[in-house]
């Protein structure tokens, strides 16, 4: 607590520290932080570099009528389907044959389950589905078992792949890697966001001016039942115009599921340190096995993910983390591929917000 303070108090004599980040020190350390309205609040340290990612939780951060004006700066008409770019795309027939050769990589002409599964993610971020729900779609393949199930160029080519997704959306969106509906509300446009911003700055310890002038447009986003964003980053380590080093999430009404998992955490100390350290080498293959809904912990019991930092919505609260390091004048260092992360399927509808930070400088070199 006195490390604490000291930390901070020999940081705000300093404009040259202004980026500072929070300390976690040890798992359950708590911090008191006195908020503009007198209000106390804990700042917790859920996890921290000996588990994979410094993450913090903050109860009670926001008020019920808070949480209640932030979802109704966003109004459900204003709401978009949360895309990822690769949606947009229309898979023609034309595409579908430049998708083909693409994922066919031994090249026999054919699509096994892995290949298909592979089109299915790069098409459209499909990252479930059954053979049961193909055979309509894919008859001749299908007709097979087990390893003779091939697709071949000519079946794939004539499928209707529009109508396929159309259908899968409908009656499997927990299948694609993102179900939700967002939309950005501006600081400037609403007077009770002001002083959100200043909570942010009090938590992280922040300035309320570096929070102010650094804050992305808040992103208000809607859960419908069953909705979910299968494990992402926040940002990429390589993107110069969106070094969003801090996120700060906040949970907008009470709802059973929805939890927000660390895929890239382990609070039982099961994986070796050296893992969090490293690189997208490491990271790429643990990405693709949280793609799917069934990666959450306890969804079966069989998750490789068990271990990871689960945190459940509780309206008011807010939970924020790194991602990516950051020196006390704000220039970008080490990109944290721990700081993976997804909602799990909520149990109803999920309200919730994102603020983002950004870092002033780029990396140059470093990334
Ligand atoms: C993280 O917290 C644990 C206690 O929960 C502690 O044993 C460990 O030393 C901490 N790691 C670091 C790097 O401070
Ligand atoms: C993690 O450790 C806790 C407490 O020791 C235990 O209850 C839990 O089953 C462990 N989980 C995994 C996935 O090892």
């Amino acid at each position: 607590m006195v490390r604490q303070i000291l930390l901070l108090t020999s940081c705000w004599a300093l404009a040259s520290c202004e980026y500072a980040v929070r300390d976690p020190f040890h798992i359950g350390y708590r911090v008191p932080v006195q908020l503009a309205d007198g209000q106390h609040v804990e700042v917790e340290t859920l996890s921290n570099f000996s588990t994979g990612l410094p993450v913090f939780y903050v109860q009670d951060l926001l008020s019920e009528e808070e949480c209640s004006a932030i979802r109704s700066a966003a109004p459900r008409p204003a709401m978009m389907k949360s895309l990822v770019a690769r949606e947009y795309q229309r898979v023609t027939k034309k595409r579908a044959a430049r998708h083909f050769r693409d994922v066919d990589v031994d090249r026999d002409q054919s699509l096994d389950g892995d290949e298909l599964a592979q089109f299915f993610k790069e098409a459209a971020d499909l990252v479930d589905f059954t053979w049961d729900f193909l055979s309509a779609y894919l008859p001749k393949a299908t007709a097979a078992a087990g390893d003779r199930r091939q697709v071949s160029q000519k079946e794939f080519i004539s499928t209707d792949w529009v109508k396929f997704f159309r259908a899968a959306k409908k009656h499997h969106p927990d299948w694609f890697a993102r179900h939700s509906y967002q939309t950005f509300v501006e600081y400037s446009d609403h007077a009770f966001l002001q002083p959100v911003l200043d909570k942010v700055a009090a938590v992280t310890g922040l300035s309320k001016s570096l929070v102010r002038r650094t804050a992305e447009s808040m992103q208000v986003l809607l859960y419908p039942e069953g909705g979910h964003y299968s494990c992402h980053h926040d940002t990429a380590p390589d993107n110069p115009d969106f070094p969003r080093f801090l996120t700060l999430f906040f949970f907008l009404n009470d709802v059973d599921g929805g939890e927000t998992v660390f895929f890239g955490t382990d609070l039982n100390g099961t994986y070796p340190e050296d893992r969090f350290a490293a690189g997208e080498d490491v990271w790429g293959p643990i990405e693709s096995k949280c793609q799917s809904v069934r990666s959450c912990p306890g969804f079966d019991g069989s998750s490789p993910f068990a271990s990871s930092l689960v945190v459940k919505p509780r309206a008011g609260s807010a939970v924020f983390w790194y991602n990516m390091a950051v020196t006390n004048e704000g220039h970008v260092g080490r990109f944290y591929w721990s700081s993976i992360h997804g909602g799990c399927p909520s149990k109803g509808e999920k309200w919730a917000a994102n603020i983002w930070l950004h870092a002033a400088h780029r990396a140059g070199q470093e990334l």
